[in-house]
């Protein structure tokens, strides 16, 4: 009796075959647990032990890429047809409440219970429909070169409103808003301390203080860091980086107040590979995960885990005056894109 179409084989060839088929069936351990692609908006100093933790945690293969919230936020719609990434991790909030809105993430709710985060994380959350979630917090300000100061005979900064004298005058360095979303919470904090027209006179008056736009916006902190720029608007949390590492950094909590960032996480509409996506975001909101930053010393935002260790070096956002950051209106998609296009016309693509 015939039992298949098989044809006839030797035995040697049909060891081969089981093999190979045995093969294919049982593959390493790391990748049975299958891949995930991770756009990273925090320092490439920590998204690398974040994944590298991940992998030894869960044994799925992680593909890693670093780039500023603006830029992520354009190529995840630039992808929306045929997505690439599974999960955007960190960055600023606006930009993900952007992506959020014009559906370019997914809803979860994660299995890392809400009542675990900080109010702040669980009003990004909600504010989303659950398409973004908050992962550390972190206030804006400034710091600049003490030793660089002295040198120079130049008076100490304290306010916004010093940043944009003439005494100033190319020794400011900030990021792109367009890319950057250290830059566009400055953007969006001057027009909600000031008011618009004074916020975009303050901005063109900076304009000319400024010696380099940068893609990232913690690169300004470097550049204090190095005396390459006197001063430099980031996130306090990125100046605090660099005082630990030895350099004259002071870092400056404007007296006018100022604004902060929810870091935000979202998944990614149409991830490749969406189970290991809301595996990343369950571990990603654990008290152990959001401690990976600080114990390598690379990062001291306030993480949104109650359960999780607020670094000791992390700037105490309850001492800074913070202004109430209006999420909703400045990470809505009609205003950030106004706001991005009057920059560029009367500001970024102005002569200085
Ligand atoms: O990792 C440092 C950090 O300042 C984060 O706190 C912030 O969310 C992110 O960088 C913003 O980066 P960028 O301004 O380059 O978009």
């Amino acid at each position: 009796m015939k039992l298949s179409n098989t044809p006839f084989l030797p035995l040697r060839r049909w060891l081969a075959l089981a093999g190979a088929a045995v093969a294919l069936a049982a593959p390493s351990i790391a990748s049975a647990q299958g891949e995930l692609t991770v756009y990273c908006t925090v320092q490439e100093e920590w998204c690398r032990p974040m994944v590298a933790a991940f992998e030894k945690t869960t044994g799925i293969k992680v593909s890693m890429t670093r780039k500023s919230s603006g830029e992520f936020y354009a190529q995840i719609k630039a992808e929306s047809a045929n997505p690439r990434g599974d999960v955007w991790w960190g960055g600023t909030g606006d930009p993900h409440l952007q992506a959020a809105e014009e559906g370019l993430t997914d809803p979860y709710v994660s299995k890392t219970s809400l009542d675990s985060l900080q109010d702040w994380a669980v009003r990004q959350a909600r504010s989303a429909q659950f398409r973004t979630v908050g992962i550390y917090a972190g206030a804006l300000g400034f710091s600049y070169n003490a030793d660089e100061l002295k040198k120079r005979k130049l008076p100490e900064p304290k306010c916004w409103a010093d940043l944009v004298k003439p005494i100033y005058k190319d020794e400011i360095q900030v990021a792109n808003p367009n890319s950057s979303g250290t830059s566009y919470t400055m953007l969006a904090t001057m027009v909600q301390i000031m008011g618009e027209d004074k916020a975009f006179a303050w901005m063109k008056a900076l304009h000319k203080n400024v010696n380099q736009y940068t893609k990232s916006g913690a690169a300004p902190a470097r550049a204090v860091a190095t005396g390459e720029s006197l001063i430099g608007i980031t996130f306090q949390h990125d100046a605090v980086v660099q005082a630990l590492g030895g350099a004259p950094v002071k870092i400056v909590s404007p007296c006018e107040g100022t604004g902060y960032e929810i870091g935000s996480m979202s998944i990614i509409k149409g991830a490749k590979n969406l189970a290991n996506a809301r595996k990343w975001y369950d571990w990603a909101l654990t008290p152990e995960a959001q401690a990976i930053g600080a114990t390598a010393g690379v990062s001291y935002q306030v993480p949104s885990n109650k359960k999780a260790t607020v670094p000791a070096a992390a700037p105490k956002l309850s001492e800074i005056k913070l202004i109430d950051y209006n999420f909703a209106k400045y990470g809505s998609s009609a205003e950030r894109k106004r706001l991005l296009a009057k920059w560029d016309a009367e500001v970024g693509n102005q002569p200085k």
